[in-house]
C-alpha cells in the first residue's frame, strides 16, 4: 500500500500560504483531519483554499482580512500556532490564540515568542492570545533552548520577509522543516543549512506563488512498518522515503528484523530471532516521540524486556493503560515505561487519547486475541488518511463503526 503525504508538513506549507498574494499549489496532500482544521483557520484570515480529492490543494491569499487565529479552532489543533509565523512576515501583526495543552503535554509557545522579539516584534499575551505586532522586522541570531519544530519553521517563515539577515541556532532538523524550506526557496525565499542545526534565511522584499509537492509521510511510513513486523514481514510500503527512517530501521534490525531497503519502498522480511531493545526519543535524526507508542506495541509481542524513554513530551504515554488492559506487561515510571515480552493481547473496548496513541491501539488490536474496539477514533483521522482501507487492503479485519 501507498503513503499519504506528509500531515506535518502539509501544515507548515499550508501556512506559508499567507505569505504571498500569489497562487500556492500543493500536491500529495493528505485529506486529514487537520488539514481541513487548517483550511478553515486559512479561509477565516482571508485565504481562498481547494483541497480535491486527488489530493491537490490551491490556496491564495489575495488580500488577509484578519489576523486573528481565533480559541475555537485553535484548540482542536495545535499546529495552528504556524499562522504567527507566517502572519508576522505578510503583515507584521498577528493575533494568535494559545493552543491551551493537549493530551500529551503543555505545549508552550515561549520560544516562537522569544524568536519574534529577537526579531524586533512587540509581543503580548493576553486573554490567552498571543499578540504580536512589528514596524519592521529586522534579522537576528535566534538560540532555541529546546529544539522545536514548529517553532524552527515560525522563524523561518517570518525571517524570509524580514530585513537583513537571521540565523537560527540549534534549529529543528526534520525532513518537514526542510519540504517547508524547498518550497519557501521555490517562492524565492534566501535560505540555507535547513537540516542541520543552524539556519540562515536572508529577508527578501516579496515572495511569489509556488507549486510543491509533500513529502510522503514518515510517521504513517514507520506505523504501517512496525504492523510489517509485528506480522512476521510479507509486507511492502511504497512512495515513502526510507531516508526519513533511518533511527527506526536501525532499532528494528537491532530487535532482528530484517528489511529490503528500495527508493521508495521498504518491504519487510521474516525476522530472525528478535529480542527487546531499549529505545530513547530523540529530536531527528533520533528516535521519533511520534513512533515510540507503536514502537511500544512491537515491544510486548518480542521475547525480553525494554526501557522505552520518552524525552520529548511529559505525558505521552496515554496508551500505556489501554494496553495493559489487553493484557501488556508495562510499568510507567515518570518518563520512562519498562515492557516485558512477549506477552499475548486479548481484545479489549480501548479509547484512543492522542494521533499516535491511536495508531498504536489499531496496531495492538489487529494483532489480539479477539475482538477490540477503539472510542474516539477522530483522534486516529487527524493524521491517517483512510487508515482502515489502508490495513484491510493489506489483509486486517478492521471496520469503522461510526
Ligand atoms: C511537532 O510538534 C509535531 N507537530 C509533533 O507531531 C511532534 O511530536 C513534535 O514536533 C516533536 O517531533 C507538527 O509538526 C505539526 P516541538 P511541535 O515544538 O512543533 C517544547 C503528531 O503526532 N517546546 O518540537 O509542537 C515542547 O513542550 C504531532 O503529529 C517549548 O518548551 O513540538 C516539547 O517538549 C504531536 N517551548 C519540545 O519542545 C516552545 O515554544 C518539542 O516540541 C515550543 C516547544
Amino acid at each position: 500500500m501507498r503513503i499519504s503525504g506528509a500531515k506535518n508538513s502539509v501544515l507548515p506549507l499550508m501556512a506559508a500560504s499567507l505569505l504571498t498574494s500569489d497562487r500556492v499549489v500543493l500536491r500529495n496532500v493528505p485529506r486529514v483531519w487537520d488539514v481541513f482544521t487548517m483550511k478553515k483557520l486559512l479561509g477565516q484570515l482571508g485565504v481562498s483554499v481547494t483541497v480535491t480529492e486527488e489530493g491537490t490543494a490551491e490556496l491564495q491569499a489575495s488580500e488577509i482580512t484578519s489576523r486573528r487565529a481565533p480559541y475555537e479552532l485553535v484548540r482542536t489543533m495545535r499546529a495552528s500556532i504556524l499562522v504567527l509565523g507566517s502572519l508576522m512576515g505578510r503583515c507584521r501583526e498577528a493575533s494568535v490564540s494559545l493552543p491551551g495543552g493537549c493530551a500529551i503535554g503543555d505545549r508552550p509557545v515561549n520560544l516562537h515568542i522569544n524568536g519574534l522579539k529577537k526579531l524586533g516584534a512587540n509581543v503580548e499575551l493576553d486573554k490567552g492570545y498571543v499578540n504580536a505586532s512589528a514596524a519592521t522586522l529586522t534579522g537576528s541570531e535566534i538560540y532555541f533552548d529546546t529544539i522545536t519544530v514548529t517553532g524552527t519553521e515560525n522563524m523561518m517563515m517570518a525571517a524570509a520577509l524580514a530585513e537583513g539577515e537571521t540565523v537560527l541556532l540549534n534549529a529543528a532538523c526534520e525532513p518537514e522543516v526542510v519540504d517547508l524550506a524547498d518550497m519557501l526557496r521555490k517562492m524565492g525565499a534566501i535560505i540555507e543549512g535547513d537540516g542541520t542545526a543552524a539556519v540562515r534565511i536572508r529577508g527578501v522584499k516579496k515572495l511569489s506563488g509556488a507549486e510543491h509537492s509533500v513529502i510522503p509521510d514518515r510517521i504513517e511510513a514507520g506505523t504501517f512498518i512496525i504492523a510489517g513486523c509485528l506480522a512476521g514481514g510479507g509486507l511492502k510500503i511504497a512512495d515513502c522515503c526510507p531516508s526519513h527512517l533511518d533511527a527506526l530501521l536501525d532499532k528494528l534490525k537491532d530487535v532482528g528484523h530484517t528489511f529490503d531497503i528500495g527508493d521508495n519502498s521498504v518491504a519487510i522480511l521474516p525476522p530472525g530471532k528478535s529480542v527487546c531493545q531499549d529505545m530513547t526519543t530523540r529530536p531527528y535524526p533520533g528516535f521519533a516521540t511520534d513512533m515510540q507508542a507503536q514502537y511500544m506495541v512491537l515491544m510486548t509481542q518480542t521475547a525480553g524486556s525494554s526501557v522505552i524513554d520518552e524525552t520529548i513530551f511529559e505525558n505521552r504515554f496515554m496508551h500505556v493503560p489501554e494496553l495493559k488492559r489487553m493484557g501488556a506487561d508495562i510499568r510507567t515510571d515518570g518518563g520512562k515505561a519498562m515492557v516485558r515480552g512477549a506477552t499475548p493481547l486479548t481484545g479489549a473496548n480501548v479509547m484512543a487519547t492522542d494521533l499516535r496513541a491511536s495508531a498504536s491501539l489499531v496496531l495492538a488490536g489487529l494483532f489480539a486475541e479477539g475482538e477490540t474496539i477503539i472510542d474516539r477514533v477522530y483522534h486516529i483521522d487527524r493524521g491517517y488518511e483512510k487508515i482502515e482501507e489502508k490495513f484491510r487492503s493489506l489483509g486486517a479485519s478492521i471496520e469503522r463503526i461510526k
